[in-house]
């Protein structure tokens, strides 16, 4: 089998997405499969890659916030003030579609996600697809779909390597990913901020930011698809336990792996996948130390998560839907 491209050079994969073909970025939060939001077939294929279904939205990346209005149509004025303080950075906005936005990006809502990332390769590639009269990405995290989001352009391969060579796409190559978990997404459609997924801009942030209370998350908020019960699992077991637990687990099977704060010790017998020294480098390290465990065939991965309400919070959100995973 032909390895995947692997680019190095932003101009490079201008090319390749104005012809068409799909392309992985990399973003501050996790890999991105990038395609032009304009080209339906190359949207149609972002789909095929992950093997996601049709009716999960997609977020479109855009190069700049004055871009915002192309694809929402209106956002109320704390939303103004939220993405003017935080893009580019890792957080999605959620708000009434223009027509850009077509029901393939959508999954057929009337609503549509955009965000500003803030890698400065991702950046460079939208400012100039953007000369071209480009006017955005749909990237969704570049890996086959319920799986963990890569974070490292190798992960990108291991995930959907097969597809994309076999299909003359590429991956940019921008080194690992800073922030780790995916963006926090925000429903801009009220007078209040709501959390549909929360991540590394925290609900303190936000109501710093904007001044505005966050609403509680309501069952009538729209569907996230990393809001599914399982998601981002990886093929290992994941056990959330309390240091103290950990503890009493007694003698470690022999295939057990830990997660865990670096003040947090390793029990004789298990394999140290992380030892992050605080709650974000515990985020930026997370996906990585899943496929490691697997790698290493890892049959359960005792995770002691660091609590809070900051990232914390969204570390707890994908451990609990990487441990909801149901086997068969
Ligand atoms: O950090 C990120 O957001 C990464 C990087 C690559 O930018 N992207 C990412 O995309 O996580 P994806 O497709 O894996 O997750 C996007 C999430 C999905 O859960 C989707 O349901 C939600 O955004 N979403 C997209 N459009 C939406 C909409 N109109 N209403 C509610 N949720 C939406
Ligand atoms: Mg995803």
């Amino acid at each position: 089998m032909t390895p995947v491209d692997v680019l190095h050079d932003v101009d490079a994969a201008v090319a390749l997405l104005a012809a068409g073909h799909l392309c992985a970025i990399p973003t501050e939060t996790v890999y991105g499969l990038a395609a032009i939001a304009t080209n339906p077939n190359a949207v149609a294929r972002v789909f095929e890659a992950k093997g996601r279904p049709s009716d999960h939205p997609l977020i479109v990346h855009v190069a700049d916030v004055a871009c915002v209005g192309e694809w929402i149509a209106e956002l109320p004025e704390w939303a103004v003030v939220l993405t003017n303080a935080v893009w580019p950075g890792p957080l999605t906005i959620v708000g009434p579609r223009t027509q850009l936005a077509t029901n393939d990006i959508t999954g057929g809502q009337d609503t549509v996600a955009v965000r500003v990332p803030a890698h400065p390769l991702a950046l460079a590639l939208l400012r100039k697809l953007r000369e071209r009269s480009i006017l955005g990405l749909v990237a969704p995290s570049a890996n086959s779909f319920g799986h963990v989001s890569p974070t490292t352009a190798g992960h990108v391969n291991d995930e959907l390597g097969t597809y994309l060579s076999e299909h003359g796409d590429a991956i940019l190559d921008g080194g690992p990913c800073q922030v780790g978990v995916e963006s926090t997404i925000v429903l801009a459609t009220g007078d209040q901020p709501m959390i549909l997924r929360p991540g590394a801009i925290t609900q303190a942030d936000i109501e710093r930011i904007t001044g505005v209370q966050v609403a509680e998350a309501t069952g009538e908020a729209p569907r996230v698809s990393g809001a599914l019960a399982s998601h981002y699992a990886p093929a290992a077991q994941v056990m959330l336990v309390n240091a103290e637990q950990l503890e009493n687990l007694g003698d470690a099977q022999k295939t057990a792996g830990l997660i865990a704060l670096a003040s947090v010790p390793t029990p004789v017998g298990f394999t140290r996948l992380c030892a992050a020294k605080t709650a974000n480098e515990f985020a930026a390290q997370l996906y990585s130390a899943m496929r490691e465990a697997d790698q290493e065939k890892i049959s359960v991965i005792y995770v002691v998560a660091p609590s809070g309400t900051g990232i914390e919070r969204a570390i707890a959100d994908r451990l609990a839907r990487a441990s909801a995973q149901v086997r068969g």
